[in-house]
């Protein structure tokens, strides 16, 4: 697997490809990488010759600076794994490479990035959009591969394809779970053994929050019971639990509104903040 630590080596080798007639299929992520991250190069080797995942750990996209520092950084454990499951590049800049100067361009994705995430991290999507949108025009990719587990940040990057009439299908690739049900993230390894065991709190919220909704229990009814449970239990809390629709992302008050409605939970287990989320049907 090639490194690349600079754009302009990275564009060399992509336009060579690209001249070969392959196609090119990107996975951005910011490292400590899991199988959930690797199912989405999985599908980008399927549909696509050559793929490029990037590693890149971005600074604008974090509204709380202990969260940036304490973010894991594992890049030789993540490069192994990127080559076992041969992906053919990785991009690993620093800094300087993708902000050379204070960045001044500021995303706003209306009520998008207002609700949900958008209440609790101020500035979070703008970030992602930044960078996702300098990687877009870095790679150039016929496709982009984005997880369903940060399902927001999926609706917001499909509105930014959409708008700006960026030639890349995108695709959204279910989540992958611990046994216990535990959405993977990179974000886990934050955790000590026994937060690690109250993390699945989320995971049952949202099985439990499906059962009664679609059981009949109205949808403030529900929400109120599940910060109940989240908030009960030691070293956990809740931030939000919405019933969303999946492609505007307008809250909803009942399961019968809306278009394929989706619900998400965000918390903490000790300091560590957590998201998931579960489609009603
Ligand atoms: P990161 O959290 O590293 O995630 C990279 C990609 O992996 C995202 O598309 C995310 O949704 C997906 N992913 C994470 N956990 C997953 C799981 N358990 N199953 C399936 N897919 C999963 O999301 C980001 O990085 C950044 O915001 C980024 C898009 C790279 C922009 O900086």
């Amino acid at each position: 697997m090639e490194i690349f630590k600079h754009i302009a080596p990275l564009k060399a080798f992509l336009k060579d490809k690209q001249k070969q007639g392959k196609s090119v299929g990107l996975v951005p992520t910011m490292g400590a990488l899991h199988p959930g991250h690797l199912a989405l190069v999985r599908a980008s080797k399927e549909q696509n010759q050559v793929t490029v995942s990037s590693i890149y750990i971005n600074p604008t996209q974090f509204n709380n600076p202990a969260d940036l520092e304490k973010y894991p950084r594992t890049f030789d454990k993540d490069a192994d794994l990127l080559t076992k499951v041969g992906c053919d590049a990785v991009f690993y800049p620093e800094n300087n490479e993708m902000y050379q100067q204070k960045s001044l361009v500021k995303f706003d994705f209306s009520h998008l990035d207002k609700v949900m995430e958008g209440q609790f991290r101020p500035g979070h999507f703008s970030g992602v959009a930044l960078v996702v949108s300098k990687l877009f025009h870095i790679v150039n990719p016929d496709q982009a591969y984005f997880g369903q587990k940060d399902f927001q940040q999926f609706a917001i990057i499909r509105q930014l394809v959409t708008e700006l009439k960026f030639d890349i299908n995108l695709h959204c690739i279910p989540t992958l779970r611990e046994s216990d049900g535990l959405a993977m993230s990179s974000r886990n390894l934050r955790l000590n053994p026994e937060e690690r065991n109250r993390a699945t709190i989320f995971y049952k919220a949202l099985i439990l929050a499906k059962q009664k909704l679609t059981g009949g229990t109205s949808v403030p009814e529900t929400k109120t019971l599940i910060r109940k449970m989240v908030d009960q239990e030691i070293k956990t809390s809740l931030e939000y639990i919405e019933l969303a629709d999946s492609i505007n992302l307008n809250t909803l008050d009942n399961v019968s509104d809306g278009n394929r409605p989706i619900l998400c939970i965000a918390g903490y287990v000790g300091e560590v903040r957590l998201i998931d989320n579960m489609y009603l049907d």
